[in-house]
């Protein structure tokens, strides 16, 4: 597909929309390496990808500070201490298909498990810029980060933005990122620099950020005031600013990435796999792995973790015998919290949040 091509994605990338482009890598790429490759990193875009040159772009610090700023790339490169941080990005709409097999969720796209990755971000700490501002306490304040690229999604449409308090934006993992998996940060994922916090939905990682303002509520901007937030049920989907509960953590996850769901598949093992992130500050524990619809469990096979940020690969090989085989997983994390298990359960009229326990159904097969 042409737009797979443009924005440098692999072959077989799933493309949810063309324009603005959004696509989500195949299961099977992405269940490939755990350090994302950017070829294979997940699009999330509102409006048209700006194109900002290095040298033009500036990023103005404003608001409730002491000191407004107005830097260059040059001096936030050379005047702030560069920090690494391995983190997972998650879109709020990642395994909506699964929501929208229960009920329609018209107007969105019908993401997949592959609306989230995982990359070695460095850039400058958020909490180093807004101390040369003069802020450094974490006062009940927010920090709002607007960005150049206007959404006609929006109502009305206006440049995408959003905001997170005060508090995250002082803590250590929240970065102002210029490269991304050791290579300058790509236009698409938000270069020349863009907004990275860890443990929240993707859509606070503002991307193409320049301006940064300290305020006394959360933004105004549609992406915080209206989209991005947990309706109930029966609610218009439409439903105006400051409807439902605003999202900002991520909520404990997991998914089944291999084999697909109907997958037919000879006698013997078969290897199930997929990945599970704590959110927030949460580390995984464990994932159990159900070979019988959830009737008996057994601890999966976890990589190493690389700390609560990033997410962690498991693996438990099923013994395939004959009919039909219900695989289900469910994540722990280190506060003894459990994934939720029905999807039915949170369903809601944007399709965030798919937080429920993830099933594949295999079909035993003889060629
Ligand atoms: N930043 C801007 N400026 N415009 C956007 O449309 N999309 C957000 C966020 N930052 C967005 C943005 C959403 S919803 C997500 S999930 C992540 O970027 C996706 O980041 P990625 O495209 O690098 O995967």
């Amino acid at each position: 597909m042409t737009s797979v091509r443009t924005w440098g994605k692999r072959p077989g990338t799933v493309v949810q929309e063309a324009v603005p482009f959004n696509a989500e890598a195949a299961a099977a790429a992405l269940a490939d390496e755990e350090i994302t490759p950017v070829d294979v990193f997940y699009a999330r875009n509102h409006g048209p990808i700006p194109d900002v040159a290095a040298n033009d772009w500036r990023l103005v610090v404003d608001g409730l500070v002491d000191a407004e700023l107005d830097l260059s790339l040059d001096r936030l490169t050379s005047e702030f201490a560069e920090h690494e941080v391995t983190a997972t990005l998650q879109c709020a709409g990642n395994r909506r298909d699964e929501f929208v097999a229960i009920r329609p969720i018209p107007g969105e796209d019908p993401w997949g498990p592959g609306a989230t990755s995982t990359a070695r971000w460095h850039g400058a700490r958020l909490a180093d810029v807004l101390a040369s501002a003069g802020v450094t306490d974490a006062d009940d304040l927010h920090v709002e980060f607007t960005a150049p690229d206007v959404a006609a999604d929006a109502s009305p449409a206006q440049a995408y933005g959003s905001s997170i308090p005060l508090r995250k934006a002082l803590s250590r993992e929240v970065l102002l990122a210029w490269r991304m998996n050791d290579e300058p940060l790509p236009r698409l994922h938000g270069g020349p620099v863009r907004v990275v916090v860890p443990g929240f939905i993707g859509a606070r990682s503002v991307k193409w950020v320049h301006r940064i303002t300290v305020r006394d509520s959360p933004s105004d901007n549609y992406f915080q005031a209206s989209a991005y937030r947990l309706l109930p049920a029966d609610a218009d989907p439409g439903a105006g600013a400051g409807e439902g509960i605003p999202l900002s953590s991520i909520g404990l996850n997991s998914a089944i990435l291999c084999p697909a769901d109907g997958a037919v598949l000879p006698p013997g093992p078969v290897t199930v796999s997929g990945y599970a992130l704590g959110g927030d500050d949460r580390e995984i524990a464990r994932v159990d792995v159900s070979a019988d619809g959830g009737a008996t469990w057994r601890p999966a096979e976890l990589s190493a973790s690389r700390g609560p940020w990033a997410w962690r690969f498991w693996s438990f090989t099923v013994d395939l015998v004959d009919g039909t085989v219900d695989v289900v997983a469910r994540a722990w994390d280190d506060r003894g919290g459990l994934q939720s298990e029905s999807t039915a359960a949170l369903w809601n009229p944007k399709g965030y949040a798919n937080y429920s326990w993830p099933r594949r159904r295999i079909v035993v097969g003889r060629s």
